[in-house]
Parts: structure tokens; sequence; C-alpha cells
């Protein structure tokens, strides 16, 4: 790689992107009572010097206030899987709310079983319950299980995201144990306290872990997909489970993002057993709303434990989770949006961008690496595929991914901001994916000079 060339063309692209989107900038730089200019923080992760600022968003295609419309494969980082606004979606967003009303009671709707019920369809686990946010799931799963098993620790992968829950931001430090992830906020505690980790794909180092005897529950992906995608080798998720029994812990699959690998998450495509499953964003077709799943005995466990509150103050349960907004949109989602049909076709998208990207990988001789989990495609910087988070993330090249982001983005195509993650949405078409082949390809003809 030509740093030079690639330095100029991203001073070129940054630019473009300044001339191509006045209002954006202008709204930019006036949004003066937003901490860091943005409504959440994260928002300022963008490639160029500002965020494009959302107009309208209709399936596959967002529109900015400056009047571009692009193709959207970053799709809310999968928030907006069932693509934007989904028809029944929002016709049961507007009957819940504008025409029965009661978008939060404090009551339940008929819809939560029906959504309980098919999520046990899909994902196998036998009881549910709701929360806003993956994040929620997380941390409720979590407190679930450290009363069930009487243990203080969590283990993670190394560089997981499971949101902002404490006990995740963990990574191996060189001689395999954990050390606080870098950057981490305002850590309660020193993590290694609540905390082991072991990288994926390492059944060595996940036993080693586990053997201390204090861990309540292994929360993992059984893909990581937030330092791009590394898939699991042959007989290594088997291995997990095997080693979470023989050690006493549980093992927490979140499905968030690996929904993209089949109506049931890799738990089904994958013939998993987790004991809980924690899942949010896809599944209110854009309405927050999350969910995890427990087995039916260890539901009867903890339903069974009269010395834990968990219908008041106990520390699982947030006002709104489980509203009845959430609820009829997660249940219009799963009925008519994210259907089984739709995941094949998503599918066979994602591979032809994968083989679009590959494409153009080769014809360049590129040391990259391509993957994909169903519906999401990514590509890295390093050859082959990256077998653990921390090797993912020694592959990391911002330069070269901010330029390929802006490129596309100034060309009207948007990837996740974070990494170089395709996602396909029921409404994604073909001509979406074959556009994004020839500009990539137009980018790479670019660094090559
Ligand atoms: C695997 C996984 N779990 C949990 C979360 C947290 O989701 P949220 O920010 O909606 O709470 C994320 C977010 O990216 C995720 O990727």
């Amino acid at each position: 790689m030509d740093r030079t060339r690639l330095h100029a063309l991203l001073a070129r692209e940054s630019a473009e992107a300044e001339r191509l989107s006045p209002r954006s900038r202008d709204a930019y730089a006036r949004a003066d009572h937003l901490f860091g200019r943005v409504p959440m923080t994260w928002m300022n992760k963008t490639a160029g010097a500002f965020p494009r600022y959302l107009a309208e968003a209709r399936g596959a295609r967002v529109t900015d206030i400056d009047g571009h419309t692009y193709i959207d494969f970053c799709l809310g980082d999968t928030g907006a899987m069932a693509g934007h606004s989904p028809a029944p979606v929002a016709e049961a967003v507007h009957r819940r709310y504008a025409e029965l009303g009661g978008a939060t009671a404090m009551l339940p709707t008929e819809d939560a079983e029906w959504v309980g019920a098919e999520l046990t369809r899909r994902f196998g686990l036998a009881r549910w319950s709701f929360s806003l946010t993956a994040t929620d799931a997380n941390r409720w799963a979590i407190r679930l299980a450290r009363a069930v098993t009487g243990r203080p620790k969590i283990l993670v992968n190394s560089y997981c995201y499971h949101g902002s829950v404490d006990e995740s931001l963990i990574v191996t430090g060189p001689d395999g144990t954990g050390v606080p992830r870098p950057g981490n906020v305002g850590a309660p505690c020193e993590v290694t306290l609540t905390s082991r980790v072991a990288e994926f794909n390492d059944l060595a180092g996940l036993e080693r872990e586990l053997a201390h005897g204090d861990v309540a529950a292994v929360l993992m992906e059984p893909a990581l997909t937030n330092i791009g995608i590394v898939l699991p080798e042959p007989g290594y998720l088997a291995g997990v489970r095997e080693l979470t029994r023989r050690y006493g812990a549980l093992l927490v699959n979140d499905e968030t993002h690996t929904f993209s690998a089949g109506p049931g998450g890799c738990t089904a495509a994958w013939e998993l057993a987790p004991d809980l499953l924690t899942i949010g964003k896809a599944i209110g077709g854009g309405i927050p709303a999350g969910a995890y799943g427990l087995s039916a005995e260890l539901a009867e466990r903890l339903l069974a434990r009269t010395d834990l509150d968990l219908v008041d103050m106990g520390g699982v349960g947030g006002t709104l989770a489980g509203n009845a907004l959430s609820v009829a949109a997660t249940r219009a989602t799963l009925e008519h949006v994210l259907t089984d049909k739709a995941f094949d076709r998503m599918s066979r998208l994602a591979e032809r961008f994968e083989a679009g990207v590959r494409a153009g990988v080769e014809a360049h001789g590129l040391p990259w690496s391509v993957t994909r989990l169903g519906a999401r495609t990514e590509y890295r910087f390093t050859a082959p595929a990256p077998r653990t988070g921390t090797e993912s993330a020694a592959a990391s090249d911002p330069e070269l991914e901010d330029f390929l982001h802006l490129y596309l983005a100034n060309r009207g195509i948007l990837l996740t901001p974070f990494h170089n993650m395709a996602l396909m949405c029921p409404d994604t078409s073909e001509q979406d994916v074959d556009t994004h082949t020839e500009v990539f390809a137009a980018a790479l003809a670019e660094l090559a000079g």
C-alpha cells in the first residue's frame, strides 16, 4: 500500500464530502448543545469531519438533508436489518400507538406470548423476557447467571462487543490473561475482578480460565462480528459447550448481530444449545426492542428462588421493557418481515456481495480476506481471515478504512461506520450489490494508481 497515495486520496475524498454535504456540515457546526455535537458520541465515528444528517429512510435507502440518497448496507449496524420502516411494522406501530393507544401502560399485551413462542420456535430457548436494548438483555442475563450459579465472574472473548456491559471490557494481555480494554470509560472496578477472557477459537485458553471455578457464564457471539467477522473453527463451539458444562458455567449466546446467519441465528443454523440467549436491535424492525431467552430448567430454578427479587427493584428490569409498542413492532418484524424466505434471499445477496468484493481484491492481488455470516459480509485487511479477535484487531487500518468509507459514501453507498461490514435487508436488490461491486473496484483501482 502506497501510504502517500492513500493519504492524498483520503484528503481528496474528505474535501469532496464537504462539498457534497453543506447542510450536514452546517447542522453539525451549529450543534452546540450536544455532547460531542451529536445525539450519541459514537455518531462521531464517521469517516470525514462530520456525519451526514438523516432526512428519510425507506427499505434499503437512506436520504440525507443535502438530498443525497444512499444504498444502505449499514442498516443501523443491524438495527435496520429488516429494512427501514418496513410497511408491516409501520402499520403495527401506528395501530398500537395511534389507533389503540397505550405504548407503555405497565400491562402485558397478547403480542408478547406470540413473540415468545416465535422466539422459541426460532432459537429453541423455552422462556423469554424483554428489554429495550441488547445491552440490557446481556446485563440481565449476567445477573441471572450469577444468581443461579453463585459465582462472580463472566468470561468473554477478547475484542468482543456486547454493548456497554462493564464485564465485557476486557482483552487478553501479552501473557494471555485479562487486562482492561484500552479506552474503557469509568470502569466501576478493575475488570479482572468481574471478568475472565479467552481468545475466540482457543479452547485451551477457555479451559484454563474456566478451571478457576469462578465463572458464572460464558457470554459470547457464536461468531465475532464487531471486530470484523471471525468465524468459529470446526469443533470450537461444540468444545465451548462441553467445557462450560464440565466446569459448571452457563453459556449465553448473544445473537444480536449473528441473527444475520438465519431466522434462528447461529443457534439454529449450527444446532447450538445455550442456556441463555440474548438479542436486540433488528427484532423490533427499528423500534427499540431486545429479549433474553432461558432454558425451561433454568427459568424454573430462578423462579423457585424466593430470595431473588425478580418483580421489583432486584436489578432485573426496566420500566419500558416489554412495552406494548416494542412488542407489537417485534411481532410484526418476525411475522412479516424477517421471515425464513427473507433470510434466504438476503443470504444469497450477501454471497453476491462477497463474490464482488473477492473479485476486486483478487484482481489487485491484495492480501485481504472476505468473510460472510448469512446476510452479513465483511472484509479485513489481512489474509488468511483472522482466527481470533486479537488477530482481527491487529489488522485494523483506520486510514484505509476511512478512505473506502468516504469513497463509497461520496458515490451513494453506506457501510457500517465501525468496520467494513455490509448487511443485506429484504429490500436490498442485486443491482444495489452490483453497484457496490463497481464502486469498490473503482476505489481499489485508485489505490493501485
Ligand atoms: C453482539 C452485540 N451485543 C449487544 C450489542 C448492544 O446493542 P445495543 O447497543 O442496542 O444495546 C451489540 C451492539 O452492537 C452487539 O453487536
